[in-house]
């Protein structure tokens, strides 16, 4: 899997020598930390840039000095702390996980990684994170910057999010780990373990400043030598996107026989897209087919010389399939011929909506949307 023609390469070495030069030491996370500290800093840090957590960070532990502070705490209290952040669920696991270590760990954050990892909101990254940058425990991480690190380092295919993919990722995070280096070291340059926490800090760092998503620094990175996407000039397509999934596109004509600011309106069946809700007759894009529906709604407004005047397009997207509709407004010459069941057809005013109080699709409020803005038409109703 590694390019490894020169096996004095050893990965965990050339970056914390980069990290030792060019790795961010200043953060307020980094001084006195315990594993309180980082619990809260790492919580903070995901999803949320570093440069908004720090006033944050810096207020949460000025009134929360101790996990104990936290636990007693009232949670509004907590969430008032937290406002602005967002993702409030994080502030309520921390609140809730305060008090489990308050009543069962006796007010001591715990060491144990498994006693960590059953802590609420505290997930496998995180709880290595906690112990590594702290404690200097030997555990990989594997958040979004490290995965964007690994894919291109070792060319993983696949959308890191996949659980399959993950799982390879995971393996690989530990196998560059010092941990790995240390226990079964065949190399020449021995790394020690002690500076896990340099390292962990060193691959978020990484990620953070260099193997950035867009326009990655290559040429600054200190693995750059073995690094398998940089080989194959395949930087800016690893890691992979989520796939998208490919949906099939449909075409229809939605039919609006419209007449002085009214337009008909068909309830549509109880079952399928839409059932139960108002809408314009469909049609697929077939002159013949056109042609017949054309006719068919003459039974509803009585002969007539229809104009068809298309509208511009736009789509629709269903889960499992888009909908491109081509709205055709049939101009009705003359007052219709026929009244129509309100049962299952309506004249629906687009100029005095609100006196029709029914259900109406999606793309049919679109259309008569773009009827009231673009329209110039009397608004005598029907
Ligand atoms: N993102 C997550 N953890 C971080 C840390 N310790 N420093 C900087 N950014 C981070």
């Amino acid at each position: 899997m590694f390019n490894s023609n020169d096996t004095t390469f050893v990965f965990s070495k050339a970056v914390l020598d980069w990290f030792e030069e060019y790795g961010r030491k200043d953060l307020p996370w980094q001084k006195n930390k315990t594993r309180y500290s980082v619990w809260i800093s790492e919580i903070m840090l995901q999803q949320t840039q570093v440069k908004t957590v720090i006033p944050y960070f810096e207020r949460f532990m000025g009134r929360f000095k101790t996990v104990v502070d936290l636990a007693n705490a009232p949670v509004d209290e907590v969430l008032h702390l937290w406002t602005g952040l967002g993702y409030y669920a994080r502030a309520r696991n921390l609140h809730k996980a305060a008090q489990v270590i308050a009543q069962d760990h006796k007010g001591h954050f715990p060491s144990d990684f498994d006693q960590v990892l059953a802590l609420p909101g505290i997930g496998r990254s995180t709880a290595a994170a906690i112990l590594s940058l702290a404690d200097n425990q030997p555990y990989a991480i594997l958040d979004g910057n490290v995965k964007r690190v690994l894919a291109r380092y070792c060319a993983v295919e696949g959308w890191p999010g996949n659980k399959k993919t993950e799982d390879q990722m995971w393996e690989l995070a530990n196998a560059l780990a010092p941990l790995s280096q240390r226990e079964d070291d065949k190399s020449s340059v021995k790394v020690n373990y002690l500076e896990h926490s340099n390292y962990t800090q060193a691959m978020m760092d990484l990620g953070a400043t260099l193997c950035t998503r867009s326009k990655p620094k290559c040429e600054a990175c200190p693995v750059i030598s073995h690094c398998m996407a940089y080989a194959q000039g395949r930087q800016n397509e690893l890691p992979h996107k989520k796939p998208k999934k490919t949906i099939p596109t449909k075409h229809t004509y939605m039919l609006i026989p419209i007449y002085q600011g009214s337009v008909l309106l068909n309830k549509r069946e109880p079952s399928g897209i839409w059932g139960g809700l108002w809408g314009f007759a469909e049609c697929d894009l077939d002159d013949s087919k056109l042609t017949f529906a054309v006719h068919s709604l003459e039974q509803d407004v009585g002969e007539q010389d229809l104009k068809r005047e298309p509208l511009d397009g736009f789509r629709h997207t269903f889960s499992h399939f888009h909908l491109e509709i081509t709205p055709l407004l049939l101009h009705l010459s003359k007052a219709p011929a026929l009244k129509v069941s309100e049962d299952t057809k309506m004249w629906y005013s687009f100029i005095a909506p609100y006196d029709s109080k029914v259900g109406l699709a999606a793309p049919t409020v679109k259309i008569l949307k773009i009827l009231r803005e673009n329209l110039n038409v009397a608004g005598a109703k029907i």
